[in-house]
């Protein structure tokens, strides 16, 4: 619905004036208005994320738990506040299950080199989907080598749907960890993570979920989801690039090892030995990203203000519309889920003439960014017998009219190709 000053309401979202906090928004790409669709990869900024930045430099700038002066006392108090703000928006139980990391992908392999190294046993299983990105294998490849454990993968339908029974069966006494995808960056589709967690448990294992494509886009309740880790990246939801999350059950976190060793993570060092500081500072070794953890509390505050239902619910509406959009064409074929409403705002798909890298090419030209490749997801993309796929993806400032661009831009490039 458009409001009588041309605003898009009826998902709770105000898409204009979320629009005008986001200056990249202005830019000309080649003469064109840019057409962001590449936010699976990394989103852009709003003003209050990028103010957070300069006045955390221009006003509070010191190194966190050390100081007693009191721009340290600042830039600690700050510290833990974005931690507690990251907390609540995902309803962790307590602060200190939040560990600062780089990305999901630091935030995984994590858990792999301590969770996993200490419980995982020659004989043992570890459970993946096959839609997952390369941060949520390769590490567990690497730990099943090591361990002489056994790396299992569970299917999916043709639409991208987890068949439920398969993983049931794949999931047996031996498995140790279940490591899944909440939404894929490929497919869109939204996987049963509780079903799951359910499973895990039910035979003594622990589940982690990669939520790097959830959290930034729809309510996430790791209790609801009865999870035991979960990663997700501060650059895929308005945040600074370089900081990520690591949520963990504080039971698991407290008898893990640490990950990295230094400053901050002690309590006590003798030329012989050390011990480990409390939660979370145990897996913090050295200064941390302090600037980028402010930051990512005001990306949080600036979601929470939306409201993830309005987030969610603004991009199912446009998923739906873009699916329908594209498909008219008769030329893309899109993988996942058919029924917009099991999946995300991720659209892949293939042109049957076009190669997605000329497509990306030719849409750049008209301002248009999307992604192209094997999005980091090799053996998924391979399964539908390609090497690439092209990929929209949307978020909160992402308009029909953009979608309109999008498919327009489609139809010329073949235009352009077919002359
Ligand atoms: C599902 C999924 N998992 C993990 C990652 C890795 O995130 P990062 O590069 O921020 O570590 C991505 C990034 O695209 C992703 O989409």
């Amino acid at each position: 619905m458009i409001d009588s000053t041309g605003n898009t309401v009826s998902t709770g979202l105000n898409v204009n004036s979320i629009r005008a906090d986001f200056p990249i928004l202005q830019r000309k790409i080649h003469g064109q208005n840019l057409v962001y669709l590449d936010n699976a990869a990394t989103t852009q900024k709003p003003n209050q994320v990028i103010k957070s930045l300069t006045d955390y430099y221009e006003q509070t700038n010191a190194n966190v738990h050390r100081g007693v002066h009191t721009l340290s006392i600042e830039a600690t108090d700050g510290y833990e506040l974005a931690r507690s703000k990251v907390a609540d928006f995902i309803n962790a139980p307590r602060s200190e299950e939040i560990i600062w990391t780089r990305n999901t992908s630091e935030s995984l392999n994590l858990v792999a080199a301590t969770w996993a190294e200490n419980n995982v046993v020659a004989g043992d299983n570890i459970v993946i989907t096959a839609m997952e990105h390369h941060s949520n294998i390769v590490p567990w490849q690497q730990l099943a080598f090591k361990k002489g454990a056994e790396l299992r993968y569970f299917a999916h339908n043709s639409d991208g749907i987890i068949d439920l029974e398969h993983a049931m069966t794949v999931i047996d006494e031996r498995t140790k960890i279940l490591s899944v995808t909440h939404m894929s960056n490929v497919l869109g589709t939204v996987n049963p993570i509780s079903e799951l967690a359910g499973r895990a448990h039910d035979v003594g294992a622990v589940i982690m979920v990669d939520a790097a494509q959830s959290v930034p886009h729809m309510p996430v309740d790791v209790q609801d989801l009865d999870a035991d880790f979960l990663a997700f990246s501060a650059h895929k939801m308005l945040g600074p690039t370089g900081i990520g999350v690591l949520w963990g059950k504080v039971s698991l976190l407290e008898d893990m090892p640490p990950y990295m060793f230094g400053g901050d993570m002690i309590l006590e060092v003798t030329y012989e030995d050390a011990n480990w500081n409390d939660l979370p500072y145990k897996f913090e070794a050295g200064t941390p990203n302090i600037a980028d953890a402010f930051g990512t509390g005001a990306a949080v505050d600036y979601l929470s203000r939306l409201g993830m239902k309005n987030v969610w619910r603004h991009e199912q509406d446009l998923t739906a519309y873009a699916m329908e959009r594209i498909l008219s064409l008769d030329t893309v074929k899109i993988l996942g889920p058919k029924d917009p409403s099991m999946r995300g705002g991720v659209i892949s798909f293939i042109h049957d003439s076009i190669h997605p890298h000329d497509l990306g090419t030719a849409l750049d030209q008209q301002g248009i960014a999307i992604r192209t490749g094997h999005h980091c997801a090799m053996p998924l993309v391979r399964s539908y017998d390609v090497v690439a796929a092209a990929r929209a993806s949307f978020y909160i400032y992402n308009t029909k009219s953009e979608v309109d661009a999008l498919v327009n831009g489609i139809s010329e490039t073949e235009g352009y190709f077919n002359r």
